[in-house]
C-alpha cells in the first residue's frame, strides 16, 4: 500500500449532488466511496420493519447495534446489504426518506454509525459523504468539502430524477426545506460547515465541473503530502 492516500470528506444538505460527485471523485482516484446517508437509511428501514418508531429511542439504538450493514461498490451504484438482505432500493422509499431524519437525530444511533464509519476510513483512501464527516467522523480528513446549492435548484434536480407524475416541484421544495431544517437544528452533530472545509456552491455548476474542482483540491492535498 502506498502511504500517499488521503481521506476526502464531502458534507452538505440533501440534494446538493454529494453522492453523484463523491462517487465520481472516488472512481477517478481509485478510492472507496462511502455513502453514510445510506447507513442511516438502513437503520430507519430496519427499525420501521420491526415496528420500532423513532420515538422509541432505546429500542431503535438496539436495532442499530444488532444490525450488520454492508456497502458493496457496484458498477452502476453501490449495493446496500442489511443483515445480508439487499435493501438498495428499499432504503430509498418515501416512508424511509420521510422518517430517516428522526432516527438520525438519535445520539445512540449516531455513535454506533460514526464508529463504523471511522473504522471504514482507518486505512485511508475513502471518499465519504454525509452531514458530519468533516466535523465529527473524520475531523482530520486531508480534504473537506462543503457542497451546497439553492433549495430551488436541489428540488429541480430531484424532480428530474423521479418518474413523471410521482410528485410536484412544490412538494419537493417543501420536503427539502423540511429536511434541511431538521438536519441543521438537531442537537447532536447538526449539519454545519467545518471551519476548514472548502465551500462549493453547485447551483450554477455541472457535475463535471464540481468533480474537476474537487479533484484539483485533492491533487494539491496529495502533493502536499
Ligand atoms: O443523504 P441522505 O438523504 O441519504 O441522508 C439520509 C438522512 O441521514 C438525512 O436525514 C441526513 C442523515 N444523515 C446524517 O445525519 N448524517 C450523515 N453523516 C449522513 C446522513
Amino acid at each position: 500500500q502506498t502511504d500517499d492516500r488521503i481521506n476526502v470528506a464531502i458534507d452538505g444538505p440533501a440534494g446538493a449532488g454529494k453522492s453523484t460527485v463523491a462517487k465520481l471523485v472516488a472512481e477517478r482516484l481509485g478510492y472507496i466511496y462511502i455513502d453514510t446517508g445510506a447507513m442511516y437509511r438502513v437503520v430507519a428501514y430496519k427499525a420501521l420493519e420491526d415496528g420500532v418508531g423513532p420515538d422509541h429511542a432505546a429500542e431503535a439504538v438496539r436495532t442499530a447495534e444488532r444490525l450488520s450493514i454492508e456497502l458493496r461498490p457496484g458498477q452502476q451504484r453501490q449495493q446496500v446489504l442489511a443483515d445480508g438482505e439487499d435493501v438498495t432500493d428499499a432504503i430509498r422509499s418515501a416512508s424511509v426518506t420521510s422518517k430517516v431524519s428522526a432516527y438520525a437525530s438519535n445520539p445512540g444511533i449516531r455513535d454506533i454509525l460514526v464508529r463504523k464509519q471511522q473504522e471504514m476510513a482507518r486505512k485511508k483512501g475513502v471518499v465519504m459523504d454525509g452531514r458530519d464527516i468533516g466535523t465529527k467522523v473524520l475531523p482530520d480528513a486531508e480534504v473537506k468539502i462543503y457542497l451546497t446549492a439553492s433549495v430551488e435548484k436541489r428540488a429541480q434536480r430531484r424532480f428530474e430524477e423521479l418518474p413523471e407524475g410521482s410528485t410536484t416541484m412544490e412538494e419537493l421544495r417543501e420536503d427539502i426545506a423540511r429536511r434541511d431544517e431538521m438536519d441543521r437544528n438537531r442537537e447532536h452533530s447538526p449539519l454545519v460547515q467545518a471551519e476548514d472545509a472548502i465551500r462549493i456552491d453547485s447551483t450554477d455548476m455541472s457535475i463535471e465541473e464540481v468533480t474537476e474542482k474537487i479533484l484539483a483540491i485533492c491533487s494539491e492535498a496529495i502533493a502536499r503530502g
